[in-house]
């Protein structure tokens, strides 16, 4: 079975955190919040994750280092919930790798009334990681699965995933678009809203994040999230 689940399209949520615990590791996370990597007005990242590192910044092993010491000490106990998660999911042992990014926070900040731009993609990673760690044998085929829990839920604000299969010619058109002209294939792909204290993971699907507003305020959308690769030794775990 787990094997079977790590090949095919999946998107799974389930209960994993109480609003209490989602509540601490908030504040945590606020409170740490000046150590952020700030992405742009609107994304800042607790932790480094690797796609953002190779596509914008530059893999630098020191802040790698940093952020995984940060999350090991603030938010240990939340890492080790995901990764006995996830080993009782897949029966399989959970890895990290030295020098790789452990899962994170993202802060996604939204406007008032407004939807956050649909960006349809693959999350794969692949390539760059295989240059960057050659010891860790991953293939072109290696599966990967993404997970996501959302930690806060602000008022008059719905936010989490609209996806299509793989091989939805209609989601492939929408990939095959700019993003500022993705927004019209919104209404043809499924939506998952997330609920606070939430795990949901997915692999396989084409998606976007989803995150809309509807107060005056802006607000803060907070995210734990991370992947999963398969590899012969277990599944890395990483951000
Ligand atoms: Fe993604």
């Amino acid at each position: 079975m787990a094997e079977k689940d790590f090949q095919a399209s999946l998107f799974k949520n389930e209960e994993f955190l109480s609003q209490d615990e989602c509540t601490k590791f908030a504040q945590i996370a606020f409170s740490n919040a000046h150590l952020c990597i700030v992405r742009s007005s609107r994304y800042k990242f607790l932790g480094y994750p690797f796609d953002y590192a190779s596509i914008y910044g530059g893999h630098n092993a020191d802040m790698v280092d940093g952020h995984n010491q940060l999350i090991q000490s603030e938010f240990g106990e939340l890492l080790e919930r995901v990764r006995s998660y996830f080993e009782g999911y897949f029966q399989e042992k959970v890895v990290t790798q030295d020098g790789l990014s452990l899962p994170g926070f993202n802060f996604f900040e939204i406007p008032p009334c407004t939807l956050l731009d649909t960006f349809y993609h693959l999350d794969d990673h692949k390539k760059e990681l295989a240059t960057r760690f050659p010891l860790l044998r991953i293939t072109p085929e290696s599966p990967t699965l993404s997970f996501t829990i959302l930690m806060n839920e602000p008022k008059d604000h719905s936010s989490g995933l609209t996806y299509f299969d793989r091989n939805d010619p209609i989601g492939r058109k929408a990939a095959g678009h700019k993003q500022e002209n993705q927004k019209h294939y919104l209404g043809f792909s499924r939506l998952q809203i997330y609920k606070a204290g939430e795990i949901n993971f997915h692999q396989n699907l084409l998606h976007s994040v989803y995150a809309k507003n509807n107060s005056q305020l802006k607000q803060t959308r907070l995210t734990f999230q991370g992947h999963l690769l398969k590899l012969d030794e277990g599944l890395l775990i990483f951000w």
